[in-house]
């Protein structure tokens, strides 16, 4: 079995992947670390060097390698991995694989990215909280589109990760029956 996190940058996944993957007693793979650990280089100097579509190759060929594998694991993806290349097909058309949208709304992102923009090549230039807010609205709306495919959808909104965690596992069990006929 193959559980493939979904969602906008600072919706949990990477948190809500490890707290997962205890519960379901399966190794746990983040697709930036993977990304950072097989070119030596941090996200931002991805970016840097080889540009938006530099990173997008990348990360589409190492989530192609992750899904050909016969491992059974939980895997979160980048916020941008479901909306470029054929990534949400490949995962669709995956044996076994169960995507979930961890999804979060304006407000709550906001509250969580504005701290963090300088580590997110994407958001690091908008200096005001204005202009992060106009930036959010539109991007998620473009991406919703693609979160929306998964398989799950769990709110996040106002609930610690032991909540989204629980909610995750009983939604994947539930899916999993149905599915198996
Ligand atoms: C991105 C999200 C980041 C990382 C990169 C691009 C995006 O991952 O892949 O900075 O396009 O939303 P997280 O969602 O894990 O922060």
């Amino acid at each position: 079995m193959k559980i493939i996190l979904i969602g906008y940058m600072g919706s949990g996944k990477t948190v809500v992947g490890k707290g997962l993957s205890k519960e379901l007693d399966l190794p746990f793979y983040d697709l930036d670390q993977e990304i950072v650990r097989r070119q030596g280089l941090d996200i931002p100097s991805i970016f840097k060097e080889k540009g938006e579509i530099g990173f997008r190759k990348i990360e589409l060929q190492v989530l192609g390698e992750l899904l050909q594998s016969e491992e059974s694991y939980v895997l979160s993806l980048g916020g941008g991995t479901p909306c470029y290349g054929n990534s949400m097909e490949m995962i669709k058309q995956t044996k076994d694989a169960h995507s979930i949208y961890l999804k979060a709304s304006l407000e709550t992102l906001l509250g969580r990215l504005w701290g963090e923009r300088e580590f997110r090549p994407l958001i690091a230039h908008l200096d005001s909280q204005e202009l992060l807010e106009d930036f959010l609205r539109k991007h998620l709306f473009e991406r919703q589109f693609y979160y929306n495919q998964s398989d799950l959808v769990v709110e996040v909104n106002e609930k610690n990760v032991e909540g989204v965690v629980a909610q995750a596992k009983n939604l994947l069990n539930e899916h999993r029956a149905i599915t198996r006929f």
